[in-house]
Formats: structure tokens, C-alpha cells, sequence
């Protein structure tokens, strides 16, 4: 039985954004950088910067996406592990040297950004910055023009492939591989907004199996190239062609509302919206994770997991880490959805816990 439409998963796409933009598209930061096929392509440019200049070691955050590890295997780099504590405040150590990864949580400045940032000035580590969940988000990411940063957008539109990071590095053209992924990633974007679309119900069982396999495809490619760079232009048209400052008001509109209607019946980890954060969902936390997730996605609601944490981070030395990403889910307030769905939401949740 269908209990409404399907809210949350990949982005879909109703037709190709095209032509530039007027508006100022997003923080670069005031410098030019590289632009690659994902984040963690990105994050690769920073990290062969850092090797040219002898680092070999990278300390990571224990609450963290398991594919920033790529391109630090890749690239063969040794790395370890710092605790972020249950209000996502980063706790690295300062270890001679090394490139430290500062990850801005769900759109928020991480508590510790001041006191890092300092350290890193008067101290010998480097300090990358993740602003990935935070690249619509209004503050400055530093005074300090060392400062290296990284970021993708993909995880806040139907951008098919696509990473920034402020450093500059030379790029070839695309490989003939990127450039068919590009147009898979596309494809299935399409196909997933037709799948969306109730004109066309009657063959969705296909439909979903080709969008989500061809998605997984994509992924997969990254996957296994962490270290490709050379953004296709449509990539790139299509980043340019999303409007931003939208998408930014109705995520902040939408995180609002829900907040309200849930009324403290759950607990939301970052509590407040400060004026200039564009979140990247509402994230709660509740011992019954699971089954409140699976609640919700019987009734067509899917909400992400930041993250299942790679196997690399031990449970038993980052127990923070670990109760985050046993409790934490993202419930999705993006453009695609209005108040109407939030009040859709709220009650869902409401009758299930
Ligand atoms: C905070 C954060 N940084 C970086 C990445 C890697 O981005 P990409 O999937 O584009 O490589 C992710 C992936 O989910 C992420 O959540």
C-alpha cells in the first residue's frame, strides 16, 4: 500500500540546469582551487600537495564518511584516529608534521574550529578543512590564506560528480571513463525523476532497478578512482546552473519547521539554527534508531546514516564515535520538500516512537 510520496534518496533531476547563473555560486574562498570529478578527489589534490612538501601521515576524526580513507591509501599515506565527543567537537592531537582533516558536521562550524585553526598557525601540523556539509554555509572558513580546504556538493543536489579544494593543481581533460559516468549519473537522475513522477507508475519496478544500480555504478567508479581529477563541463554547467541561494533558504525554511512541529519529542544533536548555517539535514539521535528508521521507511520516508564507520576506527577506542553512529539519523528537509512534508514527518515520527 502507498502511504505518499516518497521523501528522501538520491537527488533526481526533472531536466538539465543550464546556463550560468547570476549569483555568486558558492564560497571558493576567494581563491581559484581545482575542481574534481568528488570530494575525495578533491581531498587527493590537498594530500600529493602535502606529500610534495613531506608530510606522510594524516590524523582523521573517528565520526567520519569512510571514503575520505581512499585517496589516503591510495595515495599511501599512514593515518590514525582522533575522538569527536557527542557534541561533534573535534579533539585532535598535535602530531608533528602531519595533516590533520577537520570535519564541519551537518552544515555547523565544528566547536573546536578557533582553537585548531590556532594551533595549527603556531604548531607544525596542517590543517585541512572538510566543508563539504558546510559549503552553503555563510561563515568564514579562516583568515588564514594557508588554509587548505576541500568539498564536494554533491551531497546537497542532483550534481553528478563534482569536489572542489582551494588548492591549485594542473588538470587534464577528463578521461573517456569520467566523461560516460558523467551522463550515467545523469541518466539515472532523470530516470529517477520520471520514476517520481505518478504519470509513470506503472513500469517503476524497472525503472527503480535502473536508476539505482546505475547510481551504484557511479559510486563504485569513485570508489575506485579516488584520485581522479578533470570535471566534465557538463558537471561542472550543472553545479553552476543549480540555484543555490533556494535550495539554501528552503533547507534552512524546512529544518525550522520540523523543528517546531517535533517540539523536543526527539532529540536533535545540533540544537539551534544559527542566521548563517545551511543544514544538510535534521539530524536526531534515540536509542531505537533502527526501528524508527524502519518505521519511517515503511511509510516512504528514507533518512540517511552519517555514518556506519569504516572498520578501520575501533568501536572500543572511539566509544563517542561509535554511540553517534549506532544512535544518529538525518531526516531529509531539502528543497524538494515543503511544509507540507515536514508536518508529514513530524507526524510519523510522533506516532511511532
Ligand atoms: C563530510 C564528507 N566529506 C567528504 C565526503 C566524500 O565526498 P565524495 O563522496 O564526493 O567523495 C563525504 C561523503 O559522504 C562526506 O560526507
Amino acid at each position: 500500500m502507498l502511504k505518499g510520496k516518497i521523501i528522501g534518496g538520491d537527488f533526481e533531476l526533472e531536466s538539465i540546469p543550464s546556463g550560468l547563473s547570476e549569483q555568486d555560486v558558492f564560497q571558493t574562498y576567494g581563491v581559484s582551487g581545482t575542481w574534481t570529478t568528488s570530494g575525495r578527489a578533491a581531498l587527493a589534490v590537498i594530500l600529493q600537495h602535502l606529500i610534495n612538501h613531506g608530510v606522510d601521515h594524516v590524523h582523521l576524526p573517528a565520526y567520519l564518511c569512510g571514503s575520505i580513507l581512499l585517496p589516503i591509501k591510495e595515495l599511501g599515506l599512514t593515518y590514525s584516529f582522533y575522538r569527536v565527543d557527542h557534541e561533534l567537537a573535534a579533539h585532535p592531537e598535535s602530531i608533528e608534521g602531519s595533516a590533520v582533516i577537520l570535519i564541519h558536521y551537518f552544515g555547523w562550524l565544528n566547536k573546536s574550529t578557533a582553537r585548531i585553526r590556532e594551533e595549527a598557525v603556531h604548531g607544525s601540523f596542517h590543517l585541512i578543512e572538510d566543508t563539504t556539509h558546510a559549503f552553503l554555509s555563510d561563515w568564514q572558513i579562516s583568515s588564514a590564506k594557508s588554509n587548505l580546504v576541500f568539498m564536494t556538493p554533491r551531497k546537497f543536489g542532483p550534481v553528478p560528480l563534482g569536489g572542489w579544494c582551494s588548492v591549485d593543481t594542473a588538470v587534464g581533460v577528463p578521461s573517456q571513463e569520467t566523461e560516460a559516468m558523467v551522463w550515467r549519473s545523469i541518466a539515472s537522475r532523470l530516470v529517477r525523476g520520471l520514476f517520481l513522477d505518478k504519470r509513470f507508475v506503472s513500469s517503476d519496478v524497472d525503472m527503480e532497478t535502473f536508476y539505482l544500480q546505475a547510481l551504484r555504478a557511479v559510486e563504485s567508479f569513485l570508489d575506485h578512482h579516488p584520485t581522479d581529477i578533470g570535471l566534465p563541463q557538463i558537471a561542472f554547467d550543472i553545479i553552476v546552473g543549480l540555484n543555490w541561494d533556494d535550495i539554501a533558504k528552503r533547507r534552512r525554511a524546512n529544518w525550522r519547521c520540523l523543528h517546531d512541529l517535533l517540539d523536543g519529542q526527539v532529540n536533535a544533536i545540533l540544537k539551534t539554527l544559527p542566521e548563517d548555517v545551511v543544514p544538510l539535514g535534521y539530524v536526531i539521535n534515540l536509542q531505537g534508531r533502527d526501528r524508527l528508521r524502519a518505521r519511517l521507511a515503511s511509510h516512504r520516508i528514507f533518512c540517511p546514516v552519517h555514518w556506519t564507520l569504516p572498520n578501520e576506527v575501533d568501536p572500543q577506542m572511539f566509544p563517542e564515535a561509535a554511540l553517534l553512529s549506532n544512535t544518529c539519523m538525518t531526516i531529509p528537509i531539502d528543497q524538494r520538500y515543503d511544509t507540507d512534508d515536514m508536518v508529514r514527518i513530524a507526524e510519523v515520527i510522533k506516532s511511532e516512537l
